[in-house]
C-alpha cells in the first residue's frame, strides 16, 4: 500500500496534471487585476533576493512559467524543472511564443536528476505549500548547488493568521466536507529554517510577505490591502516579527 507521504506527493502531482488546473492556473491566480498584486509582491521579492546573481538559474517547480518567462526575457540562462509534464508543456508554449528555448526536465524535487554542485543559483516558489516533508527536497537543493551558490525558496508559515486559519479551521473542514483540491500545507518557521541551516546552507536573508493568499484579494479591497501589506512588511522587518508573515522567503548560500 502507498504510504501517506507518497500519496500526498502523487495527489499533488495529479492535481497539477489536470487540464483545467493547468489552463486556468495563471489566469486565476495572477493575471486578474487582483491576482496581479500577488504577482507583484512576489516578483518584487524575487528580484530583490536574486539581485546580483548572474549564473544559470535552476527553477524548481516552474509551473506554467510566470518566473521562467521573466528570467528568459531578461536573457538569463535557465533550466526549468517540474513534476507535472502538463505544467511543463504550458510553460514551454509560453516561452516559445516569445521565441525563447529553455531546457525542461520532469521529475520529483525529492530526487533531483542533476549532478551534485552543478548550479550556481536555484530557486523555487510556491511549491512547499504542497509538501508535507520538505527534508529530502532541501537536501537535494543543497546537493545540486555548488559551494557559494545561492538558493531562494519560500514557504507558507503556520503561525501566520492565514496559516492558523488553514491548519486548524479550513483544512480540517474541507477534509470533513470531502477533498476538493490539494491542501495548502503550512510549515512552522522554526522547523523549516532549522532544516535549511542543517543542510549545509547559510541563511543570508530571511524575510517575508504578509498577505499573499489570492483568496484575500477576492474581497475587492485589493489596493488597500496591498498598501496595508507593504506597510506591515516594513513594520515587521524592523521588529523581526516573522511569525506573522504568511510566506517566509529565504536566501541561503551553499557553504
Ligand atoms: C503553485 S505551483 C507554483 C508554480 C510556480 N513556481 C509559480 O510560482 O508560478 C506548484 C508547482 O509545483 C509543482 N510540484 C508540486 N510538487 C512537486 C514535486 N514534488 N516536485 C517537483 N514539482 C512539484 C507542481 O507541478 C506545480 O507546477
Amino acid at each position: 500500500m502507498m504510504s501517506e507521504k507518497k500519496k500526498e506527493v502523487s495527489d499533488t502531482v495529479e492535481f497539477y496534471r489536470r487540464g483545467e488546473v493547468v489552463k486556468t492556473f495563471e489566469a486565476d491566480r495572477y493575471s486578474t487585476p487582483k491576482g496581479r498584486l500577488r504577482w507583484e509582491l512576489q516578483n518584487e521579492m524575487m528580484l530583490d533576493l536574486l539581485a546580483g546573481t548572474e549564473d544559470p538559474l535552476l527553477e524548481i517547480a516552474g509551473g506554467t512559467g510566470r518566473f521562467s518567462r521573466q528570467f528568459a526575457r531578461a536573457g538569463r540562462e535557465l533550466f526549468v524543472f517540474d513534476a507535472s509534464w502538463e505544467m511543463i508543456c504550458s510553460n514551454r508554449a509560453g516561452l516559445e511564443k516569445e521565441g525563447k528555448v529553455v531546457p525542461f526536465t520532469q521529475g520529483l524535487a525529492q530526487q533531483l536528476p542533476f549532478k551534485s554542485a552543478s548550479f550556481g543559483t536555484v530557486f523555487c516558489v510556491d511549491m512547499f505549500s504542497h509538501i508535507a516533508d520538505p527534508v529530502p527536497i532541501i537536501r537535494e537543493m543543497a546537493r545540486v548547488l555548488r559551494p557559494g551558490g545561492q538558493l531562494v525558496v519560500n514557504f507558507t508559515n503556520k503561525s501566520s493568521p492565514m496559516g492558523l486559519g488553514a491548519s486548524f479551521i479550513s483544512n480540517p473542514l474541507r477534509r470533513v466536507l470531502g477533498r476538493m483540491d490539494v491542501f495548502s500545507i503550512y510549515h512552522w518557521a522554526k522547523n523549516f529554517l532549522r532544516l535549511i541551516d542543517e543542510s549545509g546552507l547559510w541563511r543570508l536573508r530571511t524575510t517575508g510577505l504578509f498577505f499573499v493568499d489570492p483568496r484575500l484579494y477576492r474581497f475587492g479591497f485589493d489596493q488597500k490591502l496591498f498598501t496595508f501589506a507593504k506597510k506591515m512588511e516594513k513594520w515587521m522587518s524592523r521588529r523581526d516579527c516573522r511569525f506573522l508573515y504568511e510566506q517566509i522567503w529565504v536566501k541561503a548560500i551553499r557553504q
